[in-house]
């Protein structure tokens, strides 16, 4: 099998996860914050040591700024239904992902978009132009889930810091990829999945609050039961139990620990170059094929494209019949489709890991160059 579908999960997972996953389920599975028994204080540790990986990951200084969510898309709604009310204004960019855009919406704030295809200069004069009075915030995606696209994060950041605007960051594709010290960038808020560039499971992810932000400007939208100030009727202001309501998903967050770990062990920066390898190999192969079109190629993590007289579903029909897998159609991220004009008709995307190979590139270019040729 060729796994070329990272960007929705990253498989397979280092054999540390799973290992990871089973000592936790047989040593310490009790609930954590919730006891004072052995196994409680078991899975607090671990989950402690996680939080303490994840910051470190991501230069959020203290380990309960990382507050654990059920994942990217839990992280963002909790920093930006938490953040932004109907009367403010926020600027998000033209290529957002739907756990980015539904939220935003969900909020009935005012929505300025501006152009991801800009170059960086033409980006940060935008949404310069764009800040008024009420902007609350800029929201955006730090790389396409779609097609190869990267924003220029630090100085959006900066540009944020400047301003006075909070900056809330989707780091879907490029958490554990595309190496990030918040603080550095001037990230507020930065939303990222357990599952895919972690290498944890699903059913995880993290909502982490820069120790330059005042977390008690984001209020809590999920409220339960936090292990502490039970007789309180609200969240506790502390992180992260304020935004940590009910149990934790702690075989996961075990998981994500060890992925965190498999990272490092590699640096994210060597994953980065690996990546980009596949995939440049892979549009080099391919890119003189007049029968394949690549949308917006770049250096990065994946590949947008479309076979001439096929539908992307029957593409990727195809090339799971060959044992390919990779995902096809729309991508949760209707504006980005707009921007390529493939929101009519979908496109396949191949999207790779530390796991793949330059012999899974060349096997995938042939079995592609064969297909598009039926
Ligand atoms: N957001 C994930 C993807 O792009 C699921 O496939």
């Amino acid at each position: 099998m060729i796994y070329f579908d990272n960007a929705a999960t990253s498989c397979p997972k280092p054999s540390e996860v799973i290992t990871a996953v089973n000592g936790f389920i047989r040593l310490a599975n009790g609930n954590p914050g919730r006891g004072g028994h052995a196994l409680a204080m078991r899975a607090a540790e671990e989950v402690y040591l996680c939080r303490k990986k994840v910051s470190g990951l991501f230069g959020a200084g203290e380990p309960e700024r990382v507050c654990f969510t059920s994942g990217a898309t839990a992280a963002l709604n909790y920093a930006i239904l938490g953040l932004i009310g109907r009367y403010d204004h926020v600027i998000c960019s033209d290529i957002e992902h739907n756990s980015v855009r539904r939220p935003l919406l969900q909020t009935g704030a005012e929505i300025s978009y501006f152009n991801a295809f800009a170059d960086e200069k033409t980006i940060l004069e935008e949404i310069d132009s764009k800040i008024k009075h009420n902007t609350k915030a800029v929201v955006c995606t730090y790389a396409s889930n779609v097609f190869p696209l990267v924003l220029p994060i630090s100085d959006i950041g900066a540009l944020c810091r400047k301003r006075g605007v909070a900056f809330i960051v989707d780091g879907a594709q490029t958490a554990g990829v595309y190496s990030t010290d918040i603080r550095e960038s001037g990230i507020d808020v930065l939303c990222v999945p357990a599952h895919k560039g972690l290498y944890g499971i699903t059913g995880c992810g993290a909502m982490i609050v820069s120790p330059d932000f005042d977390h008690k400007k984001i209020k809590p939208i999920m409220s339960g039961g936090s292990g502490v100030a039970s007789f309180d009727p609200g969240m506790p202001d502390e992180l992260p139990e304020r935004f940590e309501a009910g149990t934790l998903p702690t075989v996961a967050v075990a998981a994500l620990g060890a992925g965190v770990d498999f990272v490092l062990s590699k640096g994210p920066s060597e994953i980065l170059c690996h990546e980009q390898r596949i995939q440049r190999r892979v549009y080099e192969n391919l890119k003189d094929n007049e029968k394949i079109r690549f949308y917006r190629y770049a250096p990065g993590t994946l590949l947008l494209f479309n076979l001439e007289g096929k539908t992307c579903e029957e593409a990727a029909r195809l090339l799971n019949g060959y044992g390919v897998c990779v995902r096809a159609g729309f991508h949760c991220a209707p504006d980005a489709h707009k921007k390529t004009a493939t929101d009519k008709t979908g496109a396949v995307r191949a999207s790779f890991s530390v796991f793949n190979t330059v012999k899974q590139a060349d096997r995938f270019s042939d079995i592609l160059d064969h297909i598009s040729r039926l």
